[in-house]
C-alpha cells in the first residue's frame, strides 16, 4: 500500500514508513482549528452513527475500490467503515478535527490511512489517481461547493466513482425556513449551510448519480432534512457534448 501512497502525495511520506501517517502543510502548523466544534461532533452524531448514519455509511463504502480519497475527513467518523482492502487518503483542512483524525487512524479505531491538512478547493494530487472519492457531509460547509466538486472530478480517474451522504435542501415551506435558519446554524455548526441543494451541485460539476436515495432518516432534526445517499460517475467532455464515460 505505501507504494501506491507514495506515487499519490509524494515525498511528504518520505521516512514515515507507516500506514497511518499525519503529513502537515507548513501552512496548517499553529492554527487551532474550530475547537469546540471538533469537541462536541461525535458527541451530537453519536445516536445517529449507532443508527441510521453508521449503517448509510457501512453500506456506501462497502463500494470502495483500492485507492480511496476521503475529503473532509473531520474526526474520522468513516475509517471503521472502510473494507480492509482500501488504501485511504484522508484530508482535513481543520487541525482540530484532523488530530482527532490522526488518532483514530493510529488507535486502532478505524482504518489506518494517510492524514493530510489540504483544502479540497485545491487538491495537492495529480490528475486521475484514486479510483473512489468519499465526501460525506462536506459539501454544505465548504465555501465553494462548485470549486470542489471540480476537483474531486479532476483527482477521479475516468472509471472512478463518487461517493455521497449529504443533508440537502428540501422543498416548499421547509426550505424557507433552512434559507432562514442558515446564517445562525452556520455560526453553531462549523459552516454547515442547511439550505445547500448537493444534487444540483453534483450534476452541474459533470457527474451523473448511478444510484442514489432522498429520504428522512428517523428522529433527524426537523431543520436538517432530507439526507441524499449515493454514487455517482464523472461525466466527460467531448467537444460541446458531455457523455458517460463507461
Ligand atoms: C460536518 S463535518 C463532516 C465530517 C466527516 N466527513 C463526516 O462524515 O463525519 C464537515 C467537514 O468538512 C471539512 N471542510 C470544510 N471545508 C473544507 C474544505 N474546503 N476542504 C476540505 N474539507 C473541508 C470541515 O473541516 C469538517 O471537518
Amino acid at each position: 500500500m505505501l507504494g501506491w501512497l507514495h506515487s499519490v502525495v509524494g515525498d511528504r511520506l518520505a521516512g514515515q514508513g507507516r500506514e497511518s501517517s499525519s503529513i502537515e502543510r507548513p501552512a496548517d502548523r499553529g492554527r487551532t482549528g474550530n475547537r469546540a466544534f471538533a469537541a462536541v461532533y461525535d458527541v451530537f452524531t453519536m445516536p445517529a452513527e449507532r443508527g441510521w448514519l453508521g449503517r448509510c455509511r457501512r453500506e456506501l463504502l462497502a463500494q470502495v475500490g483500492s485507492s480511496v480519497l476521503e475529503v473532509g475527513a473531520g474526526t474520522g467518523a468513516n475509517l471503521r467503515h472502510y473494507p480492509r482492502s482500501a488504501g485511504v487518503v484522508a484530508i482535513e483542512p481543520d487541525a482540530a478535527m484532523r488530530s482527532k483524525l490522526a488518532y483514530r487512524s493510529r488507535s486502532g479505531k478505524g482504518r489506518a490511512c494517510a492524514v493530510l491538512g489540504a483544502d479540497a478547493e485545491a487538491l495537492p494530487f495529480p490528475s486521475g489517481v484514486f479510483d473512489t472519492v468519499v465526501c460525506t457531509l462536506v459539501l454544505c460547509s465548504v465555501r465553494h461547493p462548485d470549486r470542489v466538486l471540480g476537483e474531486l472530478h479532476r483527482v477521479l480517474s475516468p472509471n472512478g466513482r463518487l461517493l455521497v451522504i449529504e443533508h440537502v435542501r428540501d422543498s416548499g415551506r421547509r426550505a424557507e425556513w433552512q434559507r432562514r435558519l442558515t446564517p445562525f446554524w452556520r455560526r453553531l455548526a462549523g459552516g454547515c449551510r442547511l439550505d445547500h441543494d448537493a444534487r444540483a451541485a453534483i450534476e452541474r460539476a459533470d457527474f451523473a448519480f448511478e444510484r442514489s436515495v432522498t429520504f428522512v432518516p428517523p428522529m433527524s432534526l426537523p431543520w436538517l432534512r432530507p439526507f441524499l445517499v449515493g454514487t455517482a460517475v464523472p461525466l466527460r467532455r467531448t467537444g460541446d457534448s458531455r457523455k458517460r464515460v463507461r
